[in-house]
């Protein structure tokens, strides 16, 4: 029957996984169920002679899960190769059930030292208010997360691509030298997606999403996923994500299932792109610096060849008098747009400064701040790749970068 998704190449999993045709009518495209709350259904698991245990019953109150939510689980759950997915209402809800579903006071978490600010900061500043040790990694450098691990270590939360900087985590060995611990490991593939990494495959235990950004790939909704083993993302369900109450409504799970249909069209196309601007911006002369996965210059060369189907649509640059050039982009841009956020069909572009962020978010000293300066210097723009032609895109790049 379709809609499984087993045995399904991964492109047609983007459109199938999961999706069962509506058994009333026979609909293919998934309609949305709006109901907060529904039936009992006697027969079904969790009523019987004895009693009933609600909570077994497929559907109960949508913070839970919904029917529409429920097929955008099964959706990325097939996407991933995984047993079960959770959806939350953002990315950083995601985040916090991953964290407040498996942590308590006592344990210790190893952070990657640079990932989305909002999931370094909830890590570093909420979650060791509430007792848990937290220790941000560089997690490129395995000798060095081996060397943070302690026995009260519960979780390595990684982030590959990281944002903003495009540095590279090695999944399999990071899952390797975890596992011999008994440690935990998820990772934020948000800049990656399934079309390019699929980090259970690397032993990874949890994959998160923001599908705010690609994997909904509009720019018109918030979500966010947890997906992974099913006693994992059961235990994160019924621990923070009921509680945290998170919950995606289904309006905007139907449109990031729709988003889904075109994911791995819309990634090949922005990665194509991405690698047209970021040759163009290597030999621009007001450009210093230029990093793309796909670059032979990227210092991760041999791992993203390994760990990346396609080098991403994430282009960061560095240009001298960047704050300058940041002006001009917000004034001369006729495609892109001078905006934060990243993954959405039209192209963004953002000025991240190393002392701005340095001092909102990373805080960080030494040899910390020497590697992130080897990144990213004193600023990179960040360049999330849409869906334009790329002549028009190098033609507003051009346009900023004039004197
Ligand atoms: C890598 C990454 N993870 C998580 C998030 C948070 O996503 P959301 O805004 O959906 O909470 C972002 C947002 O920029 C991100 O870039």
């Amino acid at each position: 029957m379709a809609g499984q998704g087993e045995g399904q190449r991964p492109a047609t999993r983007a459109l199938d996984g999961g999706l069962r045709p509506d058994p009333v009518t026979g609909a293919i495209a998934p309609g949305i169920s709006m109901s907060v709350n529904n039936l009992f259904v006697p027969g079904e698991a969790g009523f019987s002679a004895e009693g009933a245990d609600l909570t077994q019953q497929p559907f109960l109150y949508a913070r839970w899960t919904n029917p529409t939510v429920r097929d955008l689980e099964r959706r990325l759950a097939a996407l991933e190769g995984a047993e079960d997915a959770m959806a939350a209402a953002t990315g950083v809800g995601a985040i916090a059930a991953v964290f407040l579903g498996l942590l308590k006071a006592g344990d210790h978490l190893i952070v990657s030292d640079v990932c989305y600010a909002g999931a370094f900061e909830l890590a570093t500043r909420v979650l060791t208010d509430l007792g848990i040790a937290v220790t941000p990694v560089n997690l490129s450098d395995l000798a060095a997360a081996e060397a943070a691990i302690r026995p009260e270590t519960r979780l390595i939360h990684a982030e590959t691509p990281c944002n903003p900087i495009l540095r590279l985590t090695d999944l399999a060995a990071l899952s390797a030298l975890a596992h011999a611990r008994g440690v935990l490991v998820s990772v934020d593939s948000t800049l990656a997606t399934p079309v390019i990494t699929r980090p259970l495959e690397h032993g990874v235990d949890l994959v998160i999403h923001s599908l705010t950004k690609f994997m909904n790939g509009h720019g018109d909704a918030l979500g966010g996923a947890v997906i992974g083993r099913r006693e994992l993302v059961s235990a994160i369900r019924s621990r923070a994500g009921v509680y945290l109450g998170a919950t995606l409504s289904a309006q905007n799970a139907w449109l990031i299932l729709r988003g889904l249909d075109t994911l791995f069209p819309r990634i090949r196309t922005a990665c194509a792109t991405a690698g047209v601007l970021a040759r163009h911006l290597q030999g621009h002369p007001g450009v210093s610096a230029v990093c793309w996965p796909g670059l032979e210059s990227h210092p991760q060369r041999a791992l993203v060849v390994r760990q990346m189907d396609l080098p991403g649509a994430m282009v960061t640059f560095q240009c001298p008098d960047a704050p300058v050039v940041a002006r001009r982009m917000a004034e001369r841009f006729r495609t892109i747009h001078y905006a934060f956020s990243l993954g959405h069909q039209r192209s963004l572009c953002v000025l991240i400064g190393t002392e701005e962020i340095q001092a909102s978010t990373y805080r960080m000293e030494g040899a910390a701040l020497a590697d992130w300066r080897a990144w990213a210097g004193e600023g990179v723009f960040r360049l999330s790749v849409g869906l334009e032609d790329p002549e028009d895109l190098i033609e507003d790049l051009d346009r900023a970068l004039a004197p």
